[in-house]
């Protein structure tokens, strides 16, 4: 059953976009709006023995999520976690070294695969649920909430490698070579998100991210099997237990293949990539669909003329489309706080 507040959500912005239509200036929020670009975030960080031990933490999580809100006052908080809890909950060890991003046991014999359990073990992401029930207590009304997976193709790619790669290789090959055994990791994921959004939306987020970081490396085939396939799955699932939820969902990179997404997904919005030009979605893909982006995080780290200008571009882009305004990717560690200020003050003063 669902539980979002339909009645609340009238006051907030972000859900104004998806209930009732245009909303003059788009909301905003940041993609890693909580991240080391922030003072204050870079203190908590410090107070964790591990990056995961701080996503397990509600007291450290439920502060980092709400820093960008208190700093900035953006239009919605996303949950402070990483994709990557994921495959820790389902028994693979991750670890995060510093400056280097995550370690994973690679996966890469069948006994690796024997070893993954049925179904995702959400007590060990009880202190994920406890952080999103804290934070719910604790954003103000007007604040959309955003609760987050990776999709599975992204969150395999990972598996896979054990780290982050340059183009997803080890799992593009694994996919070619043992289509059958990847099949079965993916189906493995598609329920995992589906139970751990569901315990997310439960807890009181409004809104849900799926992050497929790495769906601009399949040629269109696989695309369509890793990565489209996967997330209408997961979205038809979490559509049967809430049918009110609002669904994101961010394919970064997949170009042309972005208009048969939107109308195949289920998807209630679609989030673009800094590479896809807003002019060019405004006319490709329904006018149903909300978008979300996506201005170059190095404009922001730019910042002056050239911020003004990419941002008054997206603007401009979108106008007469329902929209929320984002980065086209996660915010950099070297951003100016200065900059993400002008941005809310162009965005406010002028949209
Ligand atoms: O958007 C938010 O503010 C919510 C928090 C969030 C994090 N990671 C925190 C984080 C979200 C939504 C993510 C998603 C995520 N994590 C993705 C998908 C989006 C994307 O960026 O493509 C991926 C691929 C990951 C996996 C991951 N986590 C990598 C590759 C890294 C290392 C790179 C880096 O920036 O350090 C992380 C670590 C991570 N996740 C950090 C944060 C704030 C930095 C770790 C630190 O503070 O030491």
């Amino acid at each position: 059953m669902g539980l979002e507040p339909s009645s609340s959500s009238k006051a907030k912005p972000f859900c104004n976009v998806f209930d009732h239509g245009i909303v003059s200036p788009p909301p905003i929020w940041l993609m890693r709006q909580a991240g080391r670009y922030l003072p204050e975030y870079r203190e908590i960080r410090a107070r964790a023995a591990s990056f995961l031990d701080f996503c397990y933490t509600p007291k450290l999580a439920v502060e980092a999520t709400l820093q960008p809100i208190t700093r900035f006052g953006f239009d919605a908080a996303i949950l402070f976690s990483d994709i990557l809890v994921v495959p820790d909950a389902l028994g693979q060890k991750v670890s995060f070294e510093s400056g280097e991003g995550p370690r994973l046991e690679p996966m890469v014999t069948e006994a690796d695969f024997a070893k993954l359990p049925q179904q995702i073990d959400l007590g060990k992401l009880a202190p994920v649920l406890e952080t999103v029930e804290r934070v719910k207590a604790a954003l103000p009304q007007q604040i959309a909430f955003i609760g987050f997976c990776g999709a599975p193709w992204t969150v395999a790619s990972y598996m896979i490698a054990g780290k982050g790669t340059p183009d997803q290789a080890p799992a593009r090959l694994f996919a070619y070579r043992q289509r059958a055994l990847f099949q079965k990791l993916i189906d493995l994921l598609v329920s995992a998100s589906i139970d751990y959004l569901s315990a997310q939306i439960k807890a009181g987020v409004d809104a849900v991210q799926i992050f497929d970081s790495w769906a601009g490396v399949l040629p269109a085939p696989e695309f369509e099997r890793w990565c489209l396939a996967p997330t209408k799955a997961i979205i038809s699932g979490l559509r049967t237990l809430h049918p009110n939820v609002k669904i994101i969902a961010f394919p970064r990179g997949a170009t042309t293949h972005l208009p048969a997404f939107a109308t195949q997904s289920g998807a209630d919005a679609i989030g673009l990539d800094t590479a896809a030009d807003p002019v060019w979605a405004a006319t490709s893909i329904g006018q149903n669909m909300v978008l979300q982006g996506n201005l170059d995080p190095l404009a922001l780290i730019a910042g002056g003329k050239a911020l003004e200008e990419a941002t008054r571009y997206i603007i401009t882009s979108l106008r007469g489309r329902r929209y929320i305004f984002n980065l086209g990717h996660g915010i950099l560690p070297e951003t100016p706080i200065e900059h993400v200020e002008h941005l809310l003050k162009i965005l406010r003063s002028d949209a």
